[in-house]
């Protein structure tokens, strides 16, 4: 026990986001578990009471419709889900306390007590809401379940709530053409209650809770913009059908899935109190509890748990939490992951084709207290894992162990070099800073400094080359003591990252590497026969793992056959490069042969107003007399061309690859000479 710790070991509950049971768990998700474990991990092993608790979120619009497209219920739905996640964590080494789920009777019990508690202290509010809801299905529909039209710019297939052409934001009705995601009816507007919860009311509270260091700086300063701004009531009711708990004495109502999401934590812990024998549910929730209570959480979801989590906590008569503590998104090769690339990884395809640990230092090695992305290269998660893990540290082991077992087994009494011992103990106090800091970037890089350290002490001695000579027994020893010794310290600092290889270490040096006191040198000590620890990343297995994450991606649109094959669609643009082409409808008064040009015939337009002259290269396919009368979309401001025959000013649109194909636009009936085209 360190001094601090054995007068008071510190009583600690962490939480991860609770994964939405509609989906399976990907390496993105593991950013978070692996962080979150390894600190639990790290806690434990300084002699903390740490719990660790998690659950799946199963409630939501979301999971009802994925239950009802696959033909099960919900519960049967969530089920299935949650036994995937649960293999998933587990094969990843994360060792959950308790593993639960927001579909259950804690949870229903706690979030009704919660809202009655806020209702009670008149923070919440009844209002009517105006909302999309879809005829057919007889359900309300949040923006994303609504597409049409942008009502500013025109772009078709836009979700409810802004266009991702022009950013304009507005409300599913405002969209032009409004479809229904799940029949494809055109929404009506309907009015039904909604309840709010009155987050303004709690401005001031949470003015100081975010800056009372329960957040990174970072994330308190951009809550600072919003608490700036202003808050608005937060809704946390939706209608029936919906899967999840009613709202006690409103039928028909329920609550939002964000408002029992992270009850779910507290609800795990409550039903992990009842199946432990002296754990507390209030210990640790009471208002002016001492336990410390943590969550890590990505940066997609501050707001939840930095804003309306607290302000909830509190007006309930709960604690708040000690930490809310965020990280950023994975990548892959530095670009979001992506079904097409490959490089959207389920957990489950990962563990097929690689070891959990070599991913879990990857991560560890990359990881700050930052909200940064983190990126996961390929090529270099290749090369650090092989460099630091099977080139430096368990190679101290591989290359010491066999004289120690020459000589008998037993550890020489005497630490050969005190300096390199000095290092390693000089180096515990920051490297446990660091992951209490969750810093493990920068507590890896300290123990491969010392890994580094130990390799060199090693070569410098060359065992191999002493062994060969007489009389040198003892020194050989001595030497492969001390390596032993650094393998051991090394192994107890990587002890919450490689759970795995530190239990296969603890059994070659027949100790349990214990990190609770300052580390102690093994003099005299017996130790086991060495076998391989772990075993070098294979870059064929990583290349088969995108491979496998390739064909799972949902059905890759086809590959472009005809037209499209023939002329790739052009880059991107943006929308203003788009608007500068002005497009109008125009009415072909005129259309003759033009002497001497045998693909050109000569168009009078008429744009309802001023009429323009055009050359078009469609003679092959069309006879001027079919031409007049029709009306057709010209590109009215184009600069005027010069050409043989006279100026062309303007161009009419038309489709096909040339000769007899080719298609002149026409507009459909109603459209006037002089309109625009967006
Ligand atoms: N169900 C909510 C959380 C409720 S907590 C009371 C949710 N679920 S989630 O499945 O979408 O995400 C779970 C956690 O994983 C979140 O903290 C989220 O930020 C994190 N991540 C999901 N995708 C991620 C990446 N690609 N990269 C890093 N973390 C990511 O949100
Ligand atoms: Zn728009």
């Amino acid at each position: 026990m360190t001094a601090d710790s054995a007068i008071s070991p510190r009583k600690i509950l962490v939480t991860s986001a609770l994964p939405y049971a509609n989906g399976a768990i990907h390496l993105g998700h593991m950013v978070e578990t692996i962080q979150t474990d390894i600190w639990v991990r790290f806690q434990k092993l300084r002699g903390n009471q740490c719990i660790y608790v998690c659950a799946d979120d199963a409630h939501g619009t979301a999971i009802m419709l994925r239950a009802e497209q696959l033909g099960v219920t919900p519960e049967e739905q969530i089920a299935a889900v949650s036994a995937d996640h649960q293999a998933d964590f587990a094969d990843f080494l994360i060792d959950f306390d308790n593993y639960h789920s927001t579909h259950s009777e804690e949870n229903r019990e706690l979030s009704s007590h919660i809202y009655t508690q806020l209702q009670n202290n008149g923070h919440i509010a009844t209002r009517s809401v105006t909302q999309a809801y879809d005829p057919e299905k007889q359900l309300f529909l949040a923006d994303r379940y609504v597409k049409g039209t942008c009502p500013k710019c025109k772009t078709p297939d836009q979700y409810g709530d802004n266009c991702e052409n022009c950013s304009a934001t507005y409300s599913p009705m405002e969209l032009l053409n409004p479809v229904s995601v799940i029949s494809g009816a055109t929404p009506i507007a309907k009015d039904s209650d909604h309840y709010f919860f009155t987050l303004p009311e709690f401005s001031d509270f949470l003015k100081d809770w975010t800056r009372a260091g329960h957040l990174q700086d970072e994330v308190a300063n951009k809550l600072a913009e919003w608490l700036d701004s202003g808050l608005q009531e937060w809704d946390i009711s939706r209608d029936a059908p919906y899967f999840g708990f009613e709202i006690p004495g409103h039928p028909g109502k329920y609550f939002y899935v964000w408002l029992d999401a992270p009850i779910g934590y507290m609800a795990s812990f409550k039903n992990l109190c009842d199946k432990t024998e002296g754990l507390e549910f209030d210990d640790y929730w009471k208002k002016d509890s001492d336990c410390e209570l943590y969550h890590f959480i990505g940066k997609d979801i501050i707001n939840f748990h930095a804003l309306f989590w607290p302000a909830m906590l509190s007006d309930a008569g709960f604690r708040t939490p000690t930490k809310v503590c965020v990280h950023g998104f994975l990548t892959v090769d530095g670009t979001k992951m992506s079904k097409s690339r490959g490089t959207f990884i389920n957990a489950r395809t990962y563990l097929k084709h690689l070891d959990p640990e070599y991913l879990r230092y990857y991560y560890a090695s990359k990881l700050t207290n930052s909200v940064d992305d983190l990126d996961l290269n390929l090529e270099d998660f290749i090369s650090r894992v092989n460099s630091d893990l099977v080139g430096k540290v368990v190679n101290i082991a591989s290359r010491t162990a066999k004289f120690v077992a020459k000589s008998g087994g037993t550890l020489s009494a005497v630490v050969a070099e005190p300096a390199l011992w000095e290092k390693f103990t000089a180096a515990e106090q920051s490297i446990a800073s660091h992951y209490e800091n969750r810093e493990y970037g920068k507590a890896m890089r300290e123990i491969m400094a010392l890994a580094d350290a130990a390799n060199e002490y090693i070569a410098e001695q060359a065992p191999w080359q002493l062994a060969k000579e007489a009389g040198k027994e003892q020194q050989v020893l001595e030497v492969c003591s001390m390596g032993v010794n650094c393998f051991a310290a090394l192994m107890t600092f990587l002890k919450p990252v490689l759970p795995a290889t530190a239990l296969k270490a603890e059994e070659f040096l027949n100790t349990t590497l214990d990190w609770s006191d300052s580390l102690t040198f093994m003099s005299e000590h017996t130790i086991q026969t060495f076998k391989p620890l772990m075993t070098r990343v294979l870059a064929e297995n990583v290349t088969a793992m995108i491979e496998a994450s390739k064909e799972e991606a949902p059905h890759k649109p086809a590959e472009p056959e005809g037209w499209l094959a023939k002329e790739p669609i052009a880059d991107e643009i943006e929308y203003a490069d788009f608007a500068k082409v002005d497009l109008r409808v125009a009415l072909i008064a005129n259309a003759e042969h033009v002497e001497g040009a045998d693909k050109l015939l000569r168009l009078t337009l008429d744009l309802g107003g001023e009429t323009r002259n055009v050359f078009a290269g469609i003679k092959s396919a069309y006879d001027p007399a079919q031409l007049i009368g029709k009306r057709t979309v010209m590109v009215a401001n184009l600069k005027p061309r010069k050409m043989k025959f006279g100026m062309s000013e303007g161009m009419v649109l038309a489709a096909g690859p040339g000769g007899k194909d080719i298609y002149v636009l026409t507009p459909d009936d109603g459209a006037e000479s002089g309109m625009r085209v967006m």
